[in-house]
């Protein structure tokens, strides 16, 4: 049976973020623990009823790439054991498949965002310009159309409450220098490809993923946060793909679905979501977890 945590607990540690999905806690040795609660956000707001077992799902999900890509780029998880650095009495079984110890790291401020079809802002973006934070298309590309290659297509992290902007990569090179730009964008496409490619062979399509990075005391470039989860990606099943339409995909897009039926102004607080919404969400997670890393929980 999957664990169901709205919010962490752990008395004695430092709670230094309590972000949309993740709590963090200070551990001592620059090190993080970081807790991926059951909470789900949509259109930026966080809804009231947790998903049971998301954050065990987003977390084995992200540990499952990290561990599959570390030959391409660093990642931020260290190999200590959690109940080294639980609160004594804490319910390991709560925390031990949705918590992990990690570096801490220097955030780079952009979502590091690789794209290889055109759908949502970018198909938007597309639309309005023929382009793409900066990057020229060929013309007459339709609705969920694969590109040529793959692109980079960085966006700035947004304040709370406000949507994240697609950003040029000059503007990335001026708010980190060159050097640093470069190797996010250089990273960020290898673990796309890689991924991609990786996921094709199982009839998913990555469409798009959003990257976090870091830096260490020495400059050392590390990928942190979450990696290819359905939260941070566009999977669509390979088989319903359509140019020109929309596919079904494995991620919040049913909630979405049911959102844009109320009326909802998409600001907080909330609304409460119907129980068949929530196991059909949590469904959703669970497949994407079994096709893509073959990891069951139960
Ligand atoms: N290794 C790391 N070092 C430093 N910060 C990290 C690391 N891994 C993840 N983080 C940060 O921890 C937070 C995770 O929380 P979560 O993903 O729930 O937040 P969010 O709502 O997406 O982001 P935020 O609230 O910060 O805008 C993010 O701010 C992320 O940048
Ligand atoms: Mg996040």
């Amino acid at each position: 049976m999957p664990t169901t945590l709205l919010q962490s607990d752990l008395p004695g540690l430092e709670l230094i973020h309590r972000g949309k999905v993740r709590d963090v806690y200070a551990l001592p040795g620059e090190r993080l623990l970081i807790v991926a609660t059951d909470r789900l956000s949509a259109f930026d707001v966080v809804l009231p009823d947790p998903i049971p077992g998301k954050g065990e799902m987003l977390t084995q999900i992200s540990n499952f790439w990290f561990g599959k890509t570390a030959h391409i780029v660093p990642n931020h998880l260290l190999d200590v054991p959690l109940a080294e650095v639980l609160p004594p009495g804490t319910d390991l079984k709560l925390y031990e498949k949705r918590a992990v110890v990690a570096r801490r790291l220097k955030p780079v401020p952009v979502e590091a965002i690789a794209r290889g079809y055109l759908i949502g802002s970018g198909w938007k973006d597309y639309q309005a310009t023929g382009a793409l934070c900066g990057i020229r298309l060929p013309a007459g590309l339709r609705q969920a159309e694969q590109l040529p290659e793959p692109i980079f297509t960085p966006s700035t992290k947004a304040a709370v409450g406000d949507h994240d902007e697609n950003v040029s990569f000059d503007a990335v090179v001026d708010a980190v220098g060159l050097e640093l730009a470069s190797q996010v964008r250089d990273a960020t496409l290898a673990i796309y490809r890689w991924a991609a490619a990786y996921a094709a062979e199982r009839g998913i399509i990555i469409a798009d993923t959003k990257f976090e990075f870091g830096t260490d005391a020495d400059g050392r470039l590390y990928v942190m946060d979450e990696m290819l989860t359905p939260d941070s990606s566009r999977f669509w099943p390979a088989d319903q793909y359509r140019v020109g339409i929309s596919p079904p995909s494995y991620d919040k897009q049913f909630v979405r679905d049911y959102l844009e039926t109320l009326d909802w102004n998409k600001r907080a607080p909330g609304p409460h979501i119907p129980a068949g919404v929530i196991a059909g969400t949590a469904a959703k997670y669970a497949e994407a977890l079994q096709r893509l890393a073959g990891i069951r929980l139960d």
